[in-house]
């Protein structure tokens, strides 16, 4: 087969990515660290080498630098058509065909993207539920505007996103008759084989490729998400940048001084200590499915064979008045990783009111990130104190290039602290679990014996 042309992304390899370890030494020893240090050091060396467990799945490492580079150029020529032809863009997928890019464009272009005014079209998201009226509200939402879909399934047999399809693919014929509608859905999904694929090739849609040799959640960086986030007006080629920028930075350094290193060390000594959840914090409103994405990454990458952090996540400062209590003086059984971003992108600054009948006025001639800065430290101090050790990661403003550094960051960290855990962190042998039953309460072919034990376990006759 011809190899694709690869492209590389213009990068000074320098990440901007802190991990600062000071709030977890009430809780974890130098020594704790010192020993997790070579186990961590093994890890690294490993995912390197390519040499663990999941291995053929290790195609996003080097994804940054060695990308498809005439499929890329196609993204955005396919991004540019969806602009000037669609006001809306369906996008079908579920699960790390669909966290990815929802993520980076609510952190970029905003979780409120599709009420401002744009030159872009509206995204909305489909295929990652099978709520009837979820799908309801997106056809409705469409209405009689123009639309394109972007269906995404590695497999192209998940059901959730194919029965979207069917539902999408349908009202797009019924606008545009057969012929248009071929024209207006793009296909990102296995080279050669699936449901989809088969499809695409009969119809002669535009299609897009996950990788063989990389895993749903890890595809962000692909067509699965590159597409639907280059159609929001992202910079694409800053995103790989910034990716570009940590892989240099993070696979160059071997040391413990690494910010992948010191963020995998500290999270495992905290779970051999007794912490079995992580929750991830950030005091940005629109990093809300970046915490998703995460969740989803270190979910299905970490728990299996009884092991792992469970991975949640809080909004602050909305959740400190909610999980805030939980937190402080709950169960004691979390630590908490805080993502902190540097300057926002204007400033606010609080008026002096000559009543000052809110009392507020000490806080006048204050900018409004002084004060979320304040909170943030007040907040932690105040988790410590309460027994939930902290790790805070420091990052650039908010942009494009920021977001693909601290993808590449987690990427490789999710990586390198499965392999600390001793899991295989590129399978999810567990999501086929109720996927069985469904099809066994649907009675699809095939699952007769699995229908007749369910139904007896449910009652039903
Ligand atoms: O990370 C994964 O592999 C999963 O979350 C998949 O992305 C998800 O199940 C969707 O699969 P597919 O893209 O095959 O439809």
């Amino acid at each position: 087969m011809k190899a694709a042309p690869v492209g590389t992304a213009t990068t000074g390899g320098i990440a901007v990515i802190k991990v600062d370890l000071t709030s977890i030494s009430d809780f974890v020893s130098q020594e704790a660290l010192d020993a997790m240090a070579p186990r961590v050091a093994e890890a690294h060396q490993t995912l390197e080498a390519g040499t663990g467990a999941g291995n053929d799945f290790l195609g996003w490492r080097e994804l940054p630098a060695n990308y498809d580079k005439e499929e890329f150029a196609r993204i955005k020529k396919a991004a540019a058509k969806i602009q000037s032809d669609s006001e809306a863009l369906v996008v079908i997928g579920i699960g790390g065909s669909y966290l990815g890019a929802r993520a980076v464009i609510d952190l970029i272009q905003s979780p409120n993207y599709n009420l401002k005014k744009k030159n872009t079209p509206d995204i909305f998201f489909a295929g990652n539920t099978l709520s009837t009226d979820a799908v309801l509200e997106v056809l409705g939402l469409v209405g009689d505007r123009d639309f394109s879909v972007n269906v995404i399934s590695k497999s192209g047999t998940t059901t959730e996103p194919a029965v979207a399809f069917r539902i999408f693919k349908a009202a797009l014929e019924q606008k545009y008759g057969k012929e248009e509608a071929r024209g207006r859905i793009y296909a990102t999904t296995d080279a050669h084989k699936g449901a989809l694929k088969g499809l695409a090739d009969a119809e002669g849609y535009e299609e897009f490729v996950v990788p063989d040799n990389v895993g749903g959640r890890y595809s962000v960086l692909t067509a699965v998400g590159l597409l639907p986030i280059a159609v929001a007006g992202i910079d694409i080629d800053e995103l790989m940048a910034g990716a570009a920028d940590a892989m240099t930075a993070f696979s160059a350094d071997k040391s413990m001084a690494n910010p992948v290193r010191k963020y995998v060390a500290a999270r495992n000594c905290l779970y051999e200590s007794g912490k079995k959840v992580e929750l991830l914090a950030c005091f940005e409103p629109a990093f809300r499915f970046m915490s998703e994405w995460w969740k989803q990454l270190y979910g299905e990458s970490e728990g299996k064979e009884g092991k792992g952090l469970f991975p949640a996540s809080v909004e602050f400062t909305a959740d400190l008045h909610s999980m805030g209590q939980y937190i402080q003086e709950g169960e004691r059984l979390m630590f908490e990783t805080v993502v902190r971003y540097d300057k926002p992108h204007g400033q606010l600054v609080i008026g002096e009111d000559a009543d000052n009948v809110d009392g507020l006025n000490f806080l006048a001639g204050k900018d409004l990130h002084f004060v979320c800065e304040q909170a943030m430290r007040g907040t932690r101090l105040a988790h410590v104190d309460g027994g939930v050790p902290n790790i805070l990661i420091e990052t650039d403003t908010i942009s494009a290039r920021s977001t693909g550094e601290l993808i590449y960051f987690f990427e490789l960290a999710c990586g390198v602290s499965g392999y600390v855990l001793g899991v295989n962190p590129f399978n999810q042998p567990g999501v086929e679990a109720y996927k069985k039953n469904m099809f066994a309460l649907l009675d699809k072919p095939g699952y007769a014996d699995l229908r007749a034990d369910l139904l007896k376990r449910l009652g039903d006759r």
